[in-house]
């Protein structure tokens, strides 16, 4: 009886340590922390369901609309019809398999038609440079290299000498009454310029760009360094008439996604020109985001709106931030502040590789929760294309710069 007694204790005894222990196994890796090498390898998962699904037609994945787990696909006028054709580049950068090789090319190849339309937006860097900007890079496809050369001609068309910048919204002009506009988005666009000329395209190519980015340092930004969304130019004089929002949520906001434009653009300007000011114009954008930010780094869509911490988040703007971030770390002189960079690009995209963030089973995106135009109600905390793209690019720089 004793026995059977101190028998029956011992055992339990034994599962009293044996049980949490077993708990704390599946826990952990449950809770396991993803490298950098695993999410590459998440998003390649993620992005080859969407590659396999229905491909018959000449438009790209572009949303996933709020209640649907599938993409809305937009054709191949839409301004984000180059960031598909752009991850699945990145995704034969990382994995060097033919299968994206193949995919990439085939998504890439659909966009030719539009440098054969009016020139409608300053988008056309965006479409080309993402896409065959990208296989060009990683091909030397010469054909590729045409294309892009006849694309950066078809932006410069935009230019206004009078104002020094390229009109982003020609279709806006009537519309909105606003003669020549330039929207801090269209920094981002320079890079097809940079690239040309020095790949075989006209020299002016480059003053454009330079010019662009000059007047829209000098117009863009107010005394805090955050940035108007619009400037309204007199066409003719190149006077600031005003500075407006298209997209945030009030003339002087600071709209996140547009601040992390002026962030990415001025680091890549200065990249392409060397010009210390576009630096020092960089870190200034990014000093009023870092001290604005909530204590988890993803921005709400707009800093000002008056509803946070209930208004929605924008992973996107995260996600082009960190890119930015990790290349600034590398153009930094002062090595405190590439160190304090390169940790805020990484708080940033540990937080947005959190189950809160990551889409996993729920849809084939990366990242869930970006917000592309809130005044309208449009795609609001839903996964968008170029937040995918932007955290693919961080996620590979953040490998090579390492
Ligand atoms: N025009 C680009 C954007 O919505 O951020």
């Amino acid at each position: 009886m004793y026995k059977q007694v101190y028998i029956l204790l011992s055992l339990q005894k034994v599962m009293l340590i044996a049980i949490p222990v077993i708990l704390f196994a599946c826990n952990s890796n449950v809770n396991k922390k993803m490298t950098n090498d695993d999410l590459l390898a998440y998003c390649a998962a993620q992005a080859k369901a969407t590659a396999n699904s229905d491909d018959t037609d000449n438009n790209m994945p572009v949303v996933i609309d709020s209640g649907k787990t599938a993409w809305t696909k937009n054709n191949i006028y839409n301004w984000r019809s180059g960031f598909w054709p752009g991850i699945e580049w990145y995704l034969y950068e990382s994995t060097k398999d033919e299968y994206w090789k193949k995919a990439a090319e085939k998504s890439t190849e659909k966009l030719v038609g539009v440098i054969d339309t009016i020139v409608a937006n300053h988008d056309l860097g965006f479409q080309f440079y993402c896409s065959y900007g990208n296989g060009y890079r990683l091909t030397g496809n010469p054909a590729y290299k045409k294309v892009l050369l006849r694309a950066a001609d078809s932006l410069a068309k935009l230019f206004n000498p009078n104002v020094g910048t390229i009109l982003s919204w020609p279709s806006r002009v009537k519309e909105k009454g606003w003669p020549h506009n330039t929207i801090i988005d269209n920094m981002m666009n320079l890079e097809l310029l940079f690239w040309a000329a020095k790949n075989g395209g006209s020299k002016n190519l480059y003053d454009i760009a330079v010019k662009h980015a000059e007047t829209t340092m000098k117009n863009h930004f107010r005394p805090d360094f955050s940035t108007y969304h619009v400037l309204v130019y007199d066409t003719a004089t190149g006077q600031v008439i005003k500075g407006v929002t298209h997209q945030g949520y009030a003339d002087n906001s600071m709209w996140a996604r547009g601040q992390a434009w002026a962030i990415y653009g001025f680091t890549m300007a200065y990249r392409e020109t060397k010009n210390k000011e576009f630096l020092q114009t960089a870190i200034n954008a990014v000093e009023i985001y870092l001290k604005r930010l909530p204590k988890d780094k993803i921005p709400y869509w707009d800093f000002d709106d008056p509803t946070i911490p209930y208004a929605p988040r924008d992973a996107s703007a995260a996600a082009i931030t960190a890119s930015a971030l990790i290349e600034l770390s590398t153009l930094c002189t002062d090595s405190l502040s590439a160190k304090k960079y390169l940790i805020a690009a990484k708080d940033m995209l540990t937080e947005l590789a959190t189950d809160k963030y990551l889409s996993k089973e729920k849809n084939h995106a990366f990242l869930l929760f970006s917000t592309g135009n809130k005044p309208s109600n449009k795609d609001v905390e839903v996964p968008i294309i170029y937040a995918d793209y932007y955290f693919i690019e961080a996620l590979l720089r953040m490998k090579k710069y390492q």
